[in-house]
């Protein structure tokens, strides 16, 4: 006779070699072995990392992956742990090593990585409260803080979210939704808010992130809908001319709907003067999103705070922490100043948050139904490392990037192709070298593991890309990533 309810549930399906299927209370002991092979694993593999990666081709890896037999299970835990050694760790892009110089991609925070574990294991989606208890509350204290450094004051609210690309694509739809919901108030005529979108334009900087056209696209604005607002010789968007094209935008017909100001522009870490903005997008009536993915850090820099003021007048801002906080994928945040606007984004299911719950439900405000507990993250990594310990890091960088660039302009291998940058990237060519050249001397060193960099275009010609995230980088590491640079650049140019 069974005596309890555990006795007479079926035995979960473990797999045929007898590894558990599950993560519950008998396969505890499991779980510890597995975790602790793991880490042991991964530790001894940082430990032999020398190199931002190993260079290995498409064509080299992809027969590995796709030998692979996906209906046939290994037998245990450690030969598949074996697996993904060869598959994936061996030619990993280790971001963490520092001549990792390329792209925006982040060593990250010790605390945030344990958090990564607990979050997984116990599997919180944070839509709900019922789903997620506590989970709620440390997600909105992070939204709140966040806000605070901000500068917003106590209406504001916001939600993690996957990324910059889509904390954009929310802010946007939000913009989009508020002035469709005036025009329609204010028409004369009876007026469906669809007919409103082909009237809607947005307006950015030529050097906003792509994911402004893409979300234009995505809420059926058109890619057209965004105007090119110019810039100035430093990438920075020019208030005056701003001003002009609203103007004009009204003038002919037209409802501008949103600004977008980039604070830390992906090539350029330039920061459009948001305050000047601020007033521009004030005097319109028009909603001011501030996309700072890439320049959020500056919001725990001791020294660089002043250079996001004016952002508190922001309605929204992107947050990417997991670019200049120090997080691991996935983490980042949409804000916004008036909570009201997030009704936007509200729908209520009777199977999940109907409109009578009681509970704080974050799926209310997001465009997410399941979501991580990214939040868990960054509250680990503010519990152990403090909101200054991330700003000395990014303002490290930061300095890093400025002695770099004069390296650059004293070395007469180089010429720098864009100004000091305000956050931490560097743009430059090998002198005399033409686009081919600089494109096989990157992609030379990479090859030979003596660094990654990455390459974009300025004034139509192609350049090299430097963006520096890690403080462990040091100068000597650039100086031996661009010593190689120059090296195969020589042999390239005289070819
Ligand atoms: C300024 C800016 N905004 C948005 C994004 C998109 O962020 P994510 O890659 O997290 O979607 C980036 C990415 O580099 C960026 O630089």
């Amino acid at each position: 006779m069974p005596t309890s309810a555990a006795e007479l549930r079926p035995a979960p399906p473990d797999s045929p070699t007898g590894a558990p299927a599950l993560l519950n209370r008998d396969s505890a002991e499991a779980y510890r072995e597995l975790m602790a092979e793991v880490a042991q694993r991964i530790a001894e593999r940082f430990a032999r990392v020398d190199r931002p990666w190993t260079g290995i081709t498409p064509a080299e890896l992809a027969p590995a992956v796709d030998a692979v037999d996906l209906d046939r299970p290994l037998p245990g835990f450690g030969d598949a742990l074996d697996e993904i050694g060869d598959l994936y760790l061996r030619d990993a892009v280790w971001f963490h090593h520092p001549r990792y110089l390329a792209h925006l991609n982040c060593p990250v925070a010790l605390p945030a990585v344990a958090a990564e574990t607990v979050l997984a294991s116990v599997n919180t989606s944070v839509d709900t409260w019922d789903q997620s208890a506590g989970g709620t509350f440390i997600e909105r204290r992070l939204i709140e803080w966040t806000a605070g450094r901000i500068g917003f004051g106590a209406d504001a609210d916001g939600v993690f979210t996957s990324g910059g690309t889509q904390s954009n694509l929310h802010a946007l739809l939000l913009a989009r939704d508020e002035a469709v919901e005036t025009v329609v108030k204010n028409s004369e005529t009876t007026l469906r808010g669809v007919e409103v979108l082909p009237r809607l334009r947005l307006f950015a900087s030529p050097h906003s992130h792509f994911s402004v056209v893409k979300a234009a696209r995505l809420l059926g604005l058109g890619e057209d809908a965004v105007v090119t607002v110019p810039a100035d010789d430093r990438f920075r968007m020019h208030p005056g001319a701003l001003d002009a094209a609203l103007e004009t935008c009204r003038g002919e017909g037209l409802v501008p709907a949103g600004v977008i100001a980039t604070a830390g522009t992906t090539d350029f870490g330039s920061i459009d003067p948001l305050g000047a903005i601020a007033e521009v997008c004030e005097a319109h009536r028009v909603w001011f999103h501030v996309d700072a993915a890439y320049g959020c850090g500056l919001l725990v820099s001791r020294r660089r705070r002043s250079l996001v003021e004016g952002i508190e007048r922001a309605d929204s801002v992107t947050v990417d922490y997991h670019k200049s906080f120090y997080q691991p994928v996935s983490s980042s945040a949409v804000l916004v100043r008036e909570r009201s606007a997030l009704r936007h984004v509200t729908h209520h299911a009777d199977y999940l948050n109907p409109a009578e719950a009681l509970f704080p439900n974050q799926v209310d405000k997001s465009l997410q139904t399941t979501r991580r507990l990214d939040a868990l993250k960054l509250w680990m990594t503010l519990r152990v490392l403090g909101p200054e310990a991330l700003g000395s890091m990014f303002d490290r960088v930061c300095e890093l990037a400025a002695e770099t660039w004069a390296h650059l302009e004293a070395d007469p291998r180089f010429e720098t192709a864009a100004p000091a940058s305000q956050l931490s990237t560097v743009l430059f060519r090998l002198k005399g070298g033409g686009d081919d050249v600089q494109r096989l001397a990157r992609e030379a060193i990479a090859a030979a593991g003596e660094g990654m960099v990455a390459a974009t275009r300025v004034d139509g010609r192609a350049a090299l890309k430097l963006t520096l995230l890690n403080p462990e980088t040091t100068l000597g590491d650039i100086v031996s990533v661009l010593d190689a640079l120059a090296r195969h650049g020589a042999k390239f140019q005289g070819a």
